[in-house]
This record gives C-alpha cells, sequence and structure tokens, in this order.
C-alpha cells in the first residue's frame, strides 16, 4: 500500500479528462457552458443534437474511471485500486483543466464500480435505464441507482465499497443540487429535450 498517493493521482490524472469537453470542441458543436444545464456530461451533449458525441462522452467517462482502477489495482492491490476510483471521481468532478468545474459524476460513478465489482456496475445501469424509461429524467436516475448502490455492496457483503460508494454517491447527490431543486419544481430537461 505504498502507492496509495500515486493509485490517487492516476486515478485523478484519468478522472480529469473531460471527454464531453474535448469531443464537442473537436467536433466544433455549441458550447456545452452555454446550453442545456451547461454541465460537460454526456446527458448535456445530448443537448447538442449529436447522439454519438452523446454516446461517446458517456463511454469515455466511464472507461477513463475503469481504466484507472484497473491500472492502480494491478500495481498495487485492492486497497490502491479504490483509492484511484476516488481519485479518478474526484478528478472528474473537480478537473483542474477546467478550473476545477467538472461534471457530476454519473459516468464515472459507473465506471469506476465496473472496474472495482462488475455485478454492482449492472445493477446500476439496469436501475438507470429503468428509471430513464419511465421517467425521461436522466438526473433522477442517477440519483436513484447512486442511492441503491451503497445498500447493494454492503448486501453483497463488500463493507469497505459500500463505505466508498456512500461518500461517492454524497458527493453525487451534492453536485446535482440545482437538478433536484429543478425535479421538485417540476422544471427538470427530460432526456433528449433541447432547454
Ligand atoms: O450526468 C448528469 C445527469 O445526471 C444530469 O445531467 O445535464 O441534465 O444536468 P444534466
Amino acid at each position: 500500500d505504498a502507492l496509495l498517493p500515486v493509485a490517487f493521482l492516476i486515478g485523478y490524472l484519468f478522472g480529469s479528462i473531460p471527454f464531453g469537453m474535448v469531443l464537442t470542441r473537436l467536433a466544433g458543436t455549441q458550447d456545452l457552458r452555454s446550453i442545456g444545464s451547461g454541465n460537460i456530461g454526456a446527458t448535456n451533449v445530448l443537448r447538442t443534437g449529436r447522439k454519438g458525441l452523446a454516446a461517446a462522452t458517456l463511454l469515455g467517462d466511464m472507461l477513463k474511471g475503469t481504466i484507472a482502477v484497473v491500472i492502480a489495482g494491478s500495481i498495487d492491490g485492492p486497497n490502491a485500486a479504490m483509492v484511484a476510483a476516488l481519485g479518478a471521481f474526484l478528478g472528474h468532478l473537480f478537473p483542474v483543466w477546467l478550473k476545477f468545474r467538472g461534471g457530476k459524476g454519473v459516468a464515472t460513478y459507473i465506471g469506476v464500480l465496473l472496474g472495482l465489482f462488475w455485478p454492482a456496475a449492472l445493477i446500476f445501469a439496469v436501475i438507470w435505464l429503468g428509471t430513464a424509461y419511465t421517467t425521461r429524467y436522466s438526473s433522477l436516475s442517477a440519483l436513484i441507482a447512486a442511492f441503491v448502490t451503497p445498500l447493494f455492496l454492503w448486501w453483497f457483503g463488500h463493507n469497505a465499497l459500500a463505505s466508498l460508494f456512500a461518500v461517492l454517491t454524497i458527493l453525487l447527490f451534492y453536485m446535482h443540487r440545482e437538478n433536484i431543486k429543478r425535479l421538485q419544481a417540476g422544471t427538470e430537461g427530460k432526456i433528449g429535450e433541447k432547454k
């Protein structure tokens, strides 16, 4: 465990790559900050009307977390993998490259979960998709899936992971504070809606 700070740094460096920002700039779409929620994530990339770019953003923001976890885990074991997960999540939320104004963490949450314990990532995805299909709210789907994830991990007997993801869920809720207000007010945009 001597390499835990290195694991955190690996996580942070991968996590702080803002795929939504990079891909929309390369494609020359509208600036993500000036449309929809102003967020840099896949849901807001979808509001540019470019489905392929949104899918690529989701995949990139997810897999950067998975890769960081797998690399750190192979260098220094399971604790390093967990520290890298925390680093990747914080990197996505607070990237130094964007003056620490990053995303809300949904894709990276599922990505690090995939690298640490894939069955829980599968459950997250099923809950997200089920809620999104019925409500069309991306944020609500993420909030529900993230709420149950630590409970599932605990139920599976992965107590350390349950604690880690409880922290990530609290951060994820905090990042969605504006979405939560809009959901309560009935003004949250639905998936694919350009507003
Ligand atoms: O990934 C963030 C999602 O839950 C909500 O995105 O753009 O609607 O705030 P957005």
